[in-house]
C-alpha cells in the first residue's frame, strides 16, 4: 500500500525520535533563552554556540542581569563568535525592551521585526519555540531542504526567490505543534539535509524529494557565483613589550565594530613606514605566520608583524582608544577570532 503522508507529518515523526530537546536553550526555556539562542545561531552552528550560550547564561541568567551590562562586557562574553553586530543588537534590544516594553520580551511579530538584528525568520523561530506561536522560519536550514525536496532551480540570493521560499514554508508549515515542525526542520538541516554529503537514505524526506530523485541534491540551492568574491589583506603590528601587547579598539561599524585588534595596514609599504617613523624594528624571528579568515563575502589574507620594543619605545606608542594588553593577567574586552587566534600563540611562547 502506498501511504501518502503530508510533509509536516513525516517532519514531526521524525522530531520525535531524532529531533534535538535538551540543548541548554530548551532546559527551562523562556524569552529571554530562545532569543538569546537564536541571535547566536545566525549564521552559527550548534555546537559552537552551545560554550558561548553557557557562559552568557552564566554571567546573565536572565533579561533583568543583562539590562545592566556594559557594551564592553558583552562584547567579551561574544569573543570569537563572529558576526559581532550581533553583539551590539543584543545590546540595543536590552534597552529597547527595558524602556519601551518594561522588561517584558514582546510576543508580537510586528514589535519583534522591529528590534535590531531580529528579521521574519528569526522572530518566528522566538514566537514559535518560546511561545508556541504559529510562524513559519526561513533560515540557511530550512531553505536549503526547500529547494532541494522541491528541486528549486532559481538562485538562493535572488529576491523572488525569497518570496517563493515564503510562500512554500507558510503553506507546509503546521498550525499546531509549530515549534517542533520548526526545531525539526533546523535539526534536520543541521544533521541529515547538510551542505555536503547529505545523509539521504535516513532522511524522513526521502520517499518524495525531487532532487535525490535526479540524484543531484547538492546542487541545490543553487548559489551565485563567488567568483566575485572580495580579497583584501591586513597586516597587523603586533607590537610587545614582555607580556604585553597593544590593541586598539576598532570603531563601531565595520568589520569587527567595537571590538580590539591590532594595528592594522593594507599595503606594506603603509606598515613600514609606521615602524620607521616610530624607530622600531621587525623581530628577527616571526612567530606568527600569515593566514587567511574568511567572511560571507571576503577573503582576508592576515599578515602579521611582529615588533619587540623597549620600554622607552611603548612610551611612544599610544592612542585614545587602546590598551596595552596583558597576556598573563588579561583585561576582560571583546576580541575578534583572528586576533584570538595570535593571542593563544602568544601566550604559547610566554610561558615557555
Ligand atoms: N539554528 C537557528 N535556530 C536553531 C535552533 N533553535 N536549533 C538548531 N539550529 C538552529
Amino acid at each position: 500500500m502506498n501511504t501518502f503522508y503530508k510533509f509536516y507529518q513525516l517532519i514531526i515523526n521524525w522530531y520525535h525520535i531524532h529531533g534535538r530537546k535538551k540543548l541548554p536553550w530548551q532546559i527551562k526555556k523562556t524569552p529571554y533563552k530562545i532569543w538569546l539562542s537564536e541571535i547566536m545561531l545566525q549564521q552559527t552552528q550548534v555546537k559552537t554556540v552551545i560554550p558561548y550560550f553557557n557562559a552568557f547564561i552564566k554571567k546573565f541568567p536572565d533579561f533583568n542581569s543583562l539590562k545592566k551590562a556594559s557594551m564592553n562586557e558583552i562584547c567579551f562574553l561574544w569573543s570569537g563568535l563572529g558576526y559581532y553586530a550581533r553583539a551590539k543588537n543584543l545590546y540595543k534590544t536590552t534597552k529597547i525592551i527595558s524602556e519601551k516594553y518594561k522588561n517584558k520580551f514582546p510576543d508580537n511579530f510586528f514589535e519583534l521585526i522591529q528590534l535590531p538584528g531580529i528579521g521574519k525568520s528569526t522572530a518566528g523561530a522566538i514566537l514559535s519555540l518560546a511561545f508556541g506561536y504559529y510562524y513559519p522560519i526561513l533560515d540557511g536550514n530550512v531553505k536549503r531542504i526547500i529547494t532541494r525536496y522541491y528541486a528549486i532551480n532559481i538562485k538562493i540570493n535572488e529576491k523572488k526567490t525569497e518570496s517563493k521560499l515564503w510562500k512554500i514554508i507558510n503553506n507546509i508549515t503546521p498550525i499546531h505543534n509549530t515549534g517542533k515542525f520548526n526545531q525539526a526542520m533546523m535539526d534536520l538541516g543541521s544533521l541529515i539535509c547538510t551542505r555536503i554529503k547529505p545523509k539521504c537514505h535516513i532522511c524522513p524526506l526521502n520517499i518524495n524529494c525531487i532532487s535525490l530523485s535526479n540524484k543531484n541534491c547538492e546542487d541545490y540551492p543553487k548559489k551565485n557565483s563567488y567568483k566575485n568574491i572580495l580579497k583584501k589583506t591586513f597586516y597587523f603590528l603586533i607590537l610587545q613589550y614582555n607580556h604585553f601587547i597593544f590593541l586598539k579598539k576598532r570603531p563601531s561599524y565595520g568589520i569587527w565594530a567595537n571590538l580590539f585588534s591590532f594595528p592594522e595596514f593594507y599595503k606594506e609599504i603603509n606598515a613600514q613606514s609606521w615602524i620607521n617613523e616610530k624607530n622600531i624594528k621587525k623581530s628577527k624571528k616571526q612567530i606568527i605566520n600569515p593566514f587567511y579568515h574568511y567572511f560571507t563575502h571576503l577573503k582576508l589574507h592576515i599578515i602579521p608583524i611582529h615588533i619587540t620594543v623597549t620600554l622607552s619605545q611603548k612610551k611612544n606608542i599610544h592612542h585614545n582608544y587602546a590598551i596595552w594588553y596583558n597576556l598573563i593577567n588579561p583585561q576582560l574586552i571583546g576580541l575578534s577570532s583572528p586576533v584570538k587566534k595570535i593571542i593563544t600563540i602568544l601566550k604559547k611562547y610566554e610561558v615557555k
